[in-house]
Protein backbone atom coordinates (compact mmCIF):
# COMPACT_ATOMS: atom_id res chain seq x y z
CA UNK A 1 0.00 0.00 0.00
CA UNK A 2 1.13 3.39 -1.45
CA UNK A 3 1.15 6.09 1.69
CA UNK A 4 -1.92 7.58 -0.57
CA UNK A 5 -4.01 4.75 -0.54
CA UNK A 6 -3.34 4.25 3.50
CA UNK A 7 -4.27 8.07 3.90
CA UNK A 8 -7.49 7.18 2.19
CA UNK A 9 -8.53 3.88 3.86
CA UNK A 10 -8.02 5.85 6.88
CA UNK A 11 -9.92 8.80 6.04
CA UNK A 12 -12.55 6.41 5.01
CA UNK A 13 -12.21 4.20 8.03
CA UNK A 14 -12.93 7.71 9.95
CA UNK A 15 -16.04 8.43 8.50
CA UNK A 16 -17.54 4.73 9.07
CA UNK A 17 -16.68 4.90 12.33
CA UNK A 18 -18.24 8.36 12.88
CA UNK A 19 -21.14 6.84 11.33
CA UNK A 20 -21.67 4.17 13.65
CA UNK A 21 -20.86 6.49 17.11
CA UNK A 22 -23.49 7.54 18.94
CA UNK A 23 -24.34 11.48 17.90
CA UNK A 24 -23.03 13.99 20.31
CA UNK A 25 -25.88 14.74 22.33
CA UNK A 26 -27.80 18.17 21.58
CA UNK A 27 -27.31 21.24 24.16
CA UNK A 28 -30.62 20.62 25.42
CA UNK A 29 -29.57 16.71 26.40
CA UNK A 30 -27.94 18.32 29.68
CA UNK A 31 -31.51 19.01 31.05
CA UNK A 32 -31.73 15.27 30.73
CA UNK A 33 -28.50 14.18 31.67
CA UNK A 34 -28.80 15.32 35.62
CA UNK A 35 -30.96 11.74 35.71
CA UNK A 36 -30.46 9.63 32.92
CA UNK A 37 -26.95 8.42 31.37
CA UNK A 38 -27.37 8.20 27.36
CA UNK A 39 -24.84 4.63 27.67
CA UNK A 40 -26.22 1.15 28.94
CA UNK A 41 -25.79 0.28 32.15
CA UNK A 42 -25.92 1.43 36.01
CA UNK A 43 -29.16 3.66 35.87
CA UNK A 44 -29.19 7.36 37.50
CA UNK A 45 -32.08 9.00 39.37
CA UNK A 46 -34.16 7.96 36.35
CA UNK A 47 -33.05 4.47 33.68
CA UNK A 48 -30.41 4.32 31.16
CA UNK A 49 -31.59 5.81 27.73
CA UNK A 50 -29.76 3.55 25.63
CA UNK A 51 -32.00 1.62 23.29
CA UNK A 52 -35.27 3.37 24.96
CA UNK A 53 -36.33 4.35 21.34
CA UNK A 54 -38.60 2.03 19.95
CA UNK A 55 -39.20 0.16 23.52
CA UNK A 56 -42.18 -0.49 25.85
CA UNK A 57 -42.46 2.23 28.26
CA UNK A 58 -41.02 1.13 31.83
CA UNK A 59 -39.15 -2.20 30.66
CA UNK A 60 -35.60 -1.27 30.58
CA UNK A 61 -34.04 -3.93 32.36
CA UNK A 62 -32.66 -3.09 35.78
CA UNK A 63 -34.32 -0.57 37.31
CA UNK A 64 -37.48 0.41 39.41
CA UNK A 65 -40.07 2.31 37.33
CA UNK A 66 -43.55 3.83 39.06
CA UNK A 67 -46.54 1.78 37.86
CA UNK A 68 -47.79 4.53 36.08
CA UNK A 69 -44.96 4.23 33.90
CA UNK A 70 -44.62 0.50 33.11
CA UNK A 71 -49.35 0.48 33.19
CA UNK A 72 -49.10 3.31 30.47
CA UNK A 73 -48.87 0.97 27.42
CA UNK A 74 -46.49 3.74 25.12
CA UNK A 75 -44.12 2.67 22.88
CA UNK A 76 -41.34 5.03 22.42
CA UNK A 77 -42.08 6.31 19.08
CA UNK A 78 -41.32 9.69 17.55
CA UNK A 79 -44.64 10.80 18.29
CA UNK A 80 -44.95 9.22 21.64
CA UNK A 81 -41.47 10.81 22.78
CA UNK A 82 -42.33 14.28 21.19
CA UNK A 83 -45.77 14.39 23.42
CA UNK A 84 -43.95 13.26 26.62
CA UNK A 85 -40.92 15.56 26.50
CA UNK A 86 -42.86 18.11 25.75
CA UNK A 87 -45.36 17.27 28.35
CA UNK A 88 -43.72 14.35 31.05
CA UNK A 89 -47.04 14.59 33.77
CA UNK A 90 -49.57 15.15 31.27
CA UNK A 91 -48.39 12.27 28.74
CA UNK A 92 -48.18 9.37 31.94
CA UNK A 93 -49.69 10.73 35.02
CA UNK A 94 -48.01 9.97 38.48
CA UNK A 95 -45.15 9.55 36.67
CA UNK A 96 -41.69 10.00 38.98
CA UNK A 97 -40.34 11.97 36.46
CA UNK A 98 -39.54 15.37 38.09
CA UNK A 99 -39.23 17.32 34.94
CA UNK A 100 -41.70 20.03 33.63
CA UNK A 101 -41.09 19.05 29.90
CA UNK A 102 -39.11 20.93 26.88
CA UNK A 103 -40.51 23.91 25.71
CA UNK A 104 -39.01 24.41 22.74
CA UNK A 105 -40.01 22.27 19.52
CA UNK A 106 -36.50 22.00 18.27
CA UNK A 107 -35.17 21.11 21.31
CA UNK A 108 -37.62 18.38 21.43
CA UNK A 109 -36.88 17.20 17.64
CA UNK A 110 -33.01 17.45 18.56
CA UNK A 111 -33.26 14.63 21.79
CA UNK A 112 -35.90 12.58 19.66
CA UNK A 113 -33.34 12.30 16.96
CA UNK A 114 -30.33 11.61 19.13
CA UNK A 115 -32.59 8.95 21.63
CA UNK A 116 -32.88 7.34 18.09
CA UNK A 117 -28.76 6.70 17.90
CA UNK A 118 -28.05 5.43 21.63
CA UNK A 119 -27.92 1.40 20.83
C1 LIG B 1 -35.16 14.98 37.63
C2 LIG B 1 -34.74 13.78 36.95
C3 LIG B 1 -35.13 13.62 35.48
C4 LIG B 1 -34.94 14.51 34.44
C5 LIG B 1 -34.34 15.92 34.49
C6 LIG B 1 -35.38 13.82 33.24
N1 LIG B 1 -35.85 12.57 33.55
FE1 LIG B 1 -36.56 11.19 32.26
N2 LIG B 1 -37.06 9.96 33.80
C7 LIG B 1 -36.77 10.21 35.13
C8 LIG B 1 -37.34 9.17 35.94
C9 LIG B 1 -37.25 9.08 37.46
C10 LIG B 1 -38.00 8.29 35.05
C11 LIG B 1 -38.81 7.03 35.42
C12 LIG B 1 -40.25 7.50 35.54
C13 LIG B 1 -41.22 6.50 36.14
O1 LIG B 1 -40.88 5.34 36.39
O2 LIG B 1 -42.37 6.92 36.37
C14 LIG B 1 -37.80 8.82 33.70
C15 LIG B 1 -38.27 8.22 32.53
C16 LIG B 1 -37.94 8.65 31.25
C17 LIG B 1 -38.27 7.96 30.03
C18 LIG B 1 -39.03 6.65 29.93
C19 LIG B 1 -38.01 5.54 30.00
C20 LIG B 1 -38.56 4.14 29.84
O3 LIG B 1 -37.76 3.21 29.88
O4 LIG B 1 -39.79 3.95 29.69
C21 LIG B 1 -37.73 8.66 29.01
C22 LIG B 1 -37.79 8.32 27.53
C23 LIG B 1 -37.09 9.81 29.58
N3 LIG B 1 -37.23 9.77 30.95
C24 LIG B 1 -36.42 10.76 28.85
C25 LIG B 1 -35.95 11.97 29.39
C26 LIG B 1 -35.36 13.02 28.59
C27 LIG B 1 -35.07 12.94 27.10
C28 LIG B 1 -35.09 14.05 29.45
C29 LIG B 1 -34.57 15.44 29.12
C30 LIG B 1 -35.39 16.21 28.22
C31 LIG B 1 -35.48 13.61 30.79
N4 LIG B 1 -35.98 12.34 30.71
C32 LIG B 1 -35.33 14.35 31.96
C33 LIG B 1 -36.05 11.28 35.62
C34 LIG B 1 -35.71 12.41 34.91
Amino acid sequence: MTWKTAAIAAVLMGALAHDTAAAEAPAAFRQCAACHSPASGAPGIGPSLARVYGSKAGSRPGYNYSAKMVQSGLTWDDPTLARFLSDPKGTVPGSKMAFAGLKRPEDVLAIVAYLKTLR
